[in-house]
């Protein structure tokens, strides 16, 4: 599958459910589905970062890919944070709005400064293999299991750009 598409239709799968966690009714289902959006925002930051953004660096997109790496980080802390709380926490709710909201822009701005330039640099050929490598890794990591485990040893600085 395309890169590209891939990573968009993740985006949208993310937001879902992250509205989702938003919209809980008990403590047992926020736990339940930050389990999964974590899990998922996490394999989907780890191919980005050890297989898009090095795929795609060329001199127009080193600015938005170290802007993006520093946005992975704060999303990364964020989750961790997250996923250290009980989800009756007073800080739980608003702590996740932040996460929701920052994942938001960072997907706007994926979609609309990194992408179009992706698109220009490799052929869909060239971006089919990339999606293909992207799930291959993605898969990987939850065959390990509990990939959401791994990002509370990310939180130090942001990934290097490679
Ligand atoms: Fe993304
Ligand atoms: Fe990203």
């Amino acid at each position: 599958m395309d890169a590209v598409e891939l990573l968009i239709q993740q985006h949208r799968m993310l937001e879902q459910g992250m509205q989702k966690l938003e919209d809980a009714a008990s403590d047992a289902e926020r736990s339940k589905l930050l389990a999964e959006v974590g899990d998922h925002l996490t394999v989907h930051i780890a191919s980005e970062e050890q297989v898009f953004y090095p795929a795609v660096r060329a001199a127009r997109t080193e600015d938005v890919l170290l802007e993006s790496l520093e946005e992975h980080l704060s999303l990364k802390r964020l989750l961790a944070d997250l996923l250290a709380l009980a989800p009756d926490a007073q800080t739980f709710e608003p702590k996740f709005k932040v996460l929701k909201e920052q994942t938001e822009h960072h997907h706007e701005e994926e979609e609309e400064h990194l992408f179009p330039k992706v698109c220009k640099l490799l052929d869909a050929k060239a971006r089919a293999a990339l999606g293909e490598e992207m799930q291959a890794l993605q898969g990987q990591l939850r065959r390990e299991g509990a990939p959401r485990e791994a990002v509370a040893e990310q939180t130090d600085e942001a990934a290097p750009l490679r």
